[in-house]
Formats: C-alpha cells, structure tokens, sequence
C-alpha cells in the first residue's frame, strides 16, 4: 500500500478524527446480530489509545436519508465497542455543533469518543464544505478506516480530507494488502465464486478478473441470467437486464482460456416461504411457473470439485435465497467447503462475510473483507475515491 498510515505520523496528545464503517446489521429490534466490523477496528483504536491519542470515533448507521432516526443512533455501538475494548466510549448525541465541540475539549490522552450517526446529515452522503470542515475542527488528524465506505465520495471519506492530514488505518492497510495480493499476485489456480442477485453488481469486477482468473464459478439468482444467456428457459427467475452483458461475458471467458461453470441443477419452488415445497431438477427441466432459490447437489459436488483444485479462491455472494433455511444449502455448503480448502480464500464482504460469521467459519478463511460493494469496486479495478484522497507514502 502506497498512503501513509496512522503509525507513520505523531498521534500522542493529539485529537485523531477516526472514520469507521459500524455500519453492523441490525435485527428487528435493533439489536446487532454480526459486530465483526467493530472488531475489525480494533487493532487502529487500541494503537491509538496506547499511543496516547484523544479518539475521536465517526461512522454511518444504515441509510437514515439526512435525518435523526433513533432506530440508526450508533449508541448500541457505542456500548458494544465498549465492551470489547474493556474501556469507557462514550457517544454524543450529534457528530457536528457546539455540544460535540465541548466533548472533544475535555477529552484527555487515551480518551475514546463516538460521534452520532454522520448520515443524520444530509450533507454527509451530498458532499459538503460545510459539514466537512465543521467535523475536520473537531480533530488535527484524520484516519480512515472505514474501508466498506471507501467507494463512496461522502463528506466523511473525501471532503474532509482537504482540510485535515489524511492517513489510512490499520484496517483499511490489511484491507488493502489483503484484496491487492489477490488482485495483483494469485497463487494459480485461481477460482472466483460468484452469487447474489444481480449480475450488473459485478459486471466491473467479471470484466477486470477475466485475465488473471483461471475459472469463475456463478451460482445465486444471478445465475439464471448466464443461464437465460445460453438458451436454458429458466421460469419465473428473476432477469436482470445483463442478458447481453451475460453473453459477452461468457464470450470474453472462452477467449481468455477462463473455465466459466454455471449450475447443472437447481432448486425451484413457486413460493417465496418458510414453508415453501422444493424440488431439484437439472438446468433443462426448470419448470416455466417456479423460480431458482438454490443451487442443486450435482452442482455443489461439481463446484466442490472445481474449488479444490484451486490455490486461490475469492468468494462472493450467496448460492441462494439463503435468508430462508430451504433455500440455503448451496450457501452453507459453499461456505464449509471453502472454509476447509488447503488454499488462499478471501471471502468478499456484505452478506457473504455475516454467513461466514454466523456458521463461525470466518477464522478458517485467510482473509474476510469488511467490505461489500467496497470490494467489488477494488477488484473491478477502479481506485477507491476514499483511499485516494489520503496521502502518498513517503519514499
Ligand atoms: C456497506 O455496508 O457496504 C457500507 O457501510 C456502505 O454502506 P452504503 O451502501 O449504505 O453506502
């Protein structure tokens, strides 16, 4: 990694602005059901801390649209950080304004303060001079370690930057080695498992992997549209509109000598339910009135024998309508294979990450990004604009 990180300047004493992702999903009543991203922000707070730095916390909380929601407020963060830091944090009421001024100019060496939810702000996801200065007072340093942010241009990953020395933290440099090693020196074969709805996701990232991947695997509802692409009738399947880009991907695979492996079976159902009636049928038979929600067993065994023969595996996007137990074989299958794979696996953020979390396999990969789309456009090749704007290492 090419920027300047937090243990290249001189932190002691003095007030570093920390922009994190807590972004952490939440359950019906509020409660966090994965804190793998407060975990993740460990290593930088504790650094900080040692080194006598007055942390000053900020993230977002969901997509509260510019205003207060109590439902968003990153209080329960706070008391989760809390307690796995096993040191007081204590959480202001707003990120910017007078009151947030004084809690920052009481705080003492070793001090940590959370500020609230940045996106009560409609400025934060707008971009704005305003707002990024009023938080850029509050600190003499910034930190980024909000890697899963990092493809956003908000206030608090680029504005703010123009008006604070800007360095990455140590989350963000992992981040960075970790998605760039994969990137720029895989270990062949390399083999890319791709789900999750949408195929225009991850168009960017198929387009830019096609040359350094020696197979790419595609199973969830995006599948169906590779499927639809090569004349397979796939029923009541959602279509995106990549059905062209499907065609030329598949296209673009063969002319890169890139094994491309679509599902021989599927399972179907009609209901979109807990109690859902399933069945399995090969790719040929999908019935016109039932849609894919799984991935078949033919093709687990089939993609089991393909990811075993790989050094190098990326995985992102589930197999299936995994939120529904019926519909989640392929997925968990997906992820106790890789999970025991001799290989380098790395293990894309969003969904993907909180199933690997939840099945406690995450320990068992090399790598888990805290990052979803944040990853994707990593390795679709586009510079991040949040890693961007922070400032080049010395030579
Ligand atoms: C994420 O969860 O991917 C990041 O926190 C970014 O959130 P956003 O998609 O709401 O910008």
């Amino acid at each position: 990694m090419d920027k300047t990180t937090v243990k290249d300047i001189e932190v002691t004493g003095r007030r570093v602005l920390v922009r994190v992702d807590f972004n952490v999903p939440l359950d019906e009543e509020g409660k966090i059901t994965d804190d793998s991203r407060i975990k993740a922000t460990l290593p930088t707070i504790e650094y900080l801390i040692e080194a006598g730095a007055r942390v000053i916390l900020c993230s977002h909380l969901g997509r509260p649209g510019g205003k207060a929601d109590n439902g968003l407020s990153l209080a329960i963060v706070g008391q989760r950080l809390s307690q796995i830091l096993r040191h007081p944090v204590a959480v202001t009421k707003d990120c910017i304004g007078p009151e947030v001024e004084m809690a920052v100019a009481i705080l003492d060496d070793g001090d940590v303060l959370l500020l609230e939810n940045l996106r009560f702000h409609a400025e934060e996801e707008k971009g704005g001079t305003a707002f990024a200065q009023a938080l850029a007072r509050l600190a003499e340093v910034y930190v980024n370690d909000a890697f899963g942010t990092c493809h956003r241009t908000h206030a608090s990953i680029v504005d703010i930057t123009n008006y604070l020395p800007a360095v990455a933290g140590l989350l963000l440099e992992k981040e960075l080695n970790a998605l760039g090693s994969i990137l720029e020196a895989p270990t062949h074969p390399f083999g890319v498992l791709l789900g999750g709805a949408k195929v225009s996701d991850k168009v960017g990232m198929l387009d830019n992997i096609m040359s350094k991947v020696d197979r790419i695997l595609i199973g969830g509802g995006m599948a169906a549209t590779f499927l639809k692409a090569k004349s397979y009738e796939v029923g009541l399947s959602l279509i995106d509109d990549s059905l062209d880009t499907a065609a030329s991907l598949i296209e673009k695979a063969v002319s890169n000598g890139v094994e491309l492996v679509l599902p021989d079976d599927v399972v179907v159902t009609n209901e979109i339910s807990s109690q859902a009636q399933v069945q399995s049928v090969a790719i040929r038979d999908i019935p016109p009135d039932k849609r894919i929600v799984d991935i078949g067993t033919l093709t687990i065994s089939r993609f089991t024998k393909e990811l075993e023969k790989c050094q190098t595996v990326f995985w992102n996007g589930p197999m299936g309508i995994y939120e529904i137990a019926r519909f989640a074989e392929g997925t968990r299958a997906m992820a106790r294979i890789i999970a025991g794979l001799n290989a380098i696996t790395v293990v894309g953020g969003g969904s993907t990450a909180e199933i690997v979390t939840e099945m406690k396999l995450a320990d068992k990969m090399t790598f888990v990004s805290t990052g979803g789309g944040a990853s994707l456009k990593f390795l679709s090749g586009n510079p991040l604009p949040g890693v961007e704007a922070l400032l080049d290492k010395k030579s």
